[in-house]
């Protein structure tokens, strides 16, 4: 057999939370890093104003992780001005993000630390998400010199919180590989670990031309580089809402050229029919809701389980969620960590306080006391249709189907307008096969949970209000970063 998507290489190894050799290592290699204070803040070309330098918190506890000096106006058209394509050829590109993904991993401790300190990640999510950074850096080099078109030009990278590390570096990656300087702004709340990459990849040889960073508010600072017509592409994660204020200030500033790739929210269902195996279903529905705190794009939102075995199935997964151990996100037996702040926390708190009070909660744990951590609950909804926005955090809502109603259930689906992940457990291969070809969902999982996509195996993204596509780690995705041929004019 030829290579596959990712050629000859392998992802990312990663490391191995049972192996004692593995933890020693890491815990040595964070050691340096743990008290620390990081220190973030634009890294320009040129020289730096800078506005407000701010601290930055440790979600579980409130202390201080870190320092960020936001980006100033100025410093937006300054990174513009000197912002320049990375002119090295693309056999060169790629060697130079290989390194870079060298050294995400050989800096691994102070990854960790950061991840944990400023983004509340347990060590479990933490090396998944550095791997999947390492994954991206080596599966775009991979495909930088198959690439025919030229670059798109200023590339602007605008990344979430909930994957600081992975989805900051993907959007970077692919941007780079492409040929594109880039203007990256990480979120708000996770600056630290964004400078950290960019040091990093700098470090590589990326030349500082095509790589700043500009962290900041969302509004100033993303705003300010979505509505500049020096732009020629912006590549975004985040909320739908986001988005489409970014379309909007694209529409009014940039060429019609410039192409919105963007990665948004999602309502996943999953369907767990009388066929399913139960101990199994559990298992997945756990890890799909309440890993990461909920706070995935790809998380569980909307259960439904058919009738008959509905009792048995809420049953087992309400004991299951007895033994999810929530805390400190460093120690080892701990499962889910804190939201990311205390505005997440309140509204999602607020969310479930009406449901107790309507009489829909159905089974709630008790959170730690101290820091932004919410008590993973499940609320009683009738259908999806209940449910109008993506709740974004450890709430799974849940809604019983009869044997009749698979039809109606999957368009109740479909008409939420979202469609970024489905999970399908049964073990009916019929309904397989009907269900996949009739759901909108960009990435569909049948009897396993539906997070963590792999990077060159399982390309990541969703349709409509989900996403603009193509997917992120999968073969289409480089080349909307390069300019697409005008056609021959039509004679
Ligand atoms: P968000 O939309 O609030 O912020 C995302 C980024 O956009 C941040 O860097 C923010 O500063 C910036 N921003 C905010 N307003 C802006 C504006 N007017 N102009 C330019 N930039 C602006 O999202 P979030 O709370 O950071 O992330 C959570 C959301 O991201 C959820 O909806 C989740 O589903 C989604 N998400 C999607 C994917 C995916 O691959 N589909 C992956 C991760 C997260
Ligand atoms: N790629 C991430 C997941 O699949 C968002 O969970």
């Amino acid at each position: 057999t030829g290579p596959g998507l990712f050629g000859a290489r392998r992802n990312s190894q990663g490391w191995d939370l049972t192996d004692a050799g593995d933890l020693a290592g890491i815990a040595a290699a964070r050691e340096p890093h743990l008290a620390r204070p990081f220190e973030a803040g634009p890294r320009l070309a040129g020289p730096v104003a800078g506005a407000l330098r701010r601290a930055v918190t440790n979600p579980a506890t409130d202390a201080v992780a870190g320092y960020v000096l936001e980006a100033a106006k100025p410093d937006v058209d300054e990174a513009l001005r000197l912002a320049e394509p990375w002119a090295a050829e693309a056999i060169d590109r790629a060697e130079v993000l290989r390194k870079a993904a060298d050294l995400y991993e050989t800096e691994h401790g102070a990854i960790f630390a950061v991840l944990a300190r400023e983004a509340g990640k347990t060590l479990a999510d933490a090396v998944s998400e550095l791997r999947e950074a390492v994954d991206f850096l080596r599966y775009y080099a991979e495909g930088a010199p198959a690439l025919t078109n030229p670059p798109l030009g200023r590339v602007v990278c605008i990344s979430p919180w909930n994957f600081p590390l992975a989805i900051f570096t993907g959007q970077i990656a692919a941007a780079l590989a492409a040929g594109n300087a880039v203007l990256a702004k990480p979120a708000e709340q996770t600056p630290l670990v964004a400078a950290l990459a960019v040091d990093l990849m700098h470090r590589a040889g990326v030349p500082r031309t095509a790589l700043q960073l500009l962290p900041g508010d969302g509004p100033t600072v993303g705003g300010a580089l979505t509505s500049d017509p020096r732009v020629d592409g912006v590549c975004f994660t985040g909320s739908t809402e986001t988005a489409l204020a970014i379309r909007r200030a694209m529409a009014a500033n940039l060429a019609p050229t410039a192409p919105l790739i963007a990665e948004t929210g999602g309502l996943n269902a999953m369907l767990v029919d009388s066929t399913a195996l139960p101990e199994q279903a559990v298992r997945d529905i756990l890890a799909s809701s309440f890993q990461s705190a909920g706070q995935r794009c790809s998380a569980l939102r909307c259960l439904y389980v058919q009738e008959d075995v509905a009792e048995a199935v809420e049953e087992m997964l309400f004991g299951a969620m007895d033994e999810l151990a929530l805390g400190d996100p460093w120690a080892l037996e701990t499962d889910i960590g804190p939201l990311i702040d205390a505005e997440a926390q309140g509204a999602i708190a607020a969310y479930v306080a009406k449901a107790r009070a309507e009489g829909r909660v159905m089974k709630e744990l008790v959170a730690p006391a101290g820091g932004h951590f919410l008590a993973p609950a499940v609320i009683r909804v009738r259908g999806i249709e209940d449910m109008e926005r993506e709740v974004f955090g450890p709430v799974l809502h849940v809604a019983r189907f009869k044997a009749g109603d698979l039809n109606r259930v999957i368009a109740a689906i479909n008409a939420s307008g979202y469609g970024l992940t489905f999970g399908l457990h049964t073990r009916i291969d019929d309904r397989v096969q009907q269900i996949v070809e009739t759901i909108h969902a960009g990435n569909t999982y049948v009897n396993r949970n539906q997070i963590g996509a792999v990077v060159g195996s399982q390309p990541f993204g969703g349709e409509g209000l989900s996403g603009t596509g193509p997917k992120a780690g999968g073969p289409e995705y480089l080349a909307r970063f390069t300019r697409q041929p005008v056609p021959d004019a039509v004679q």
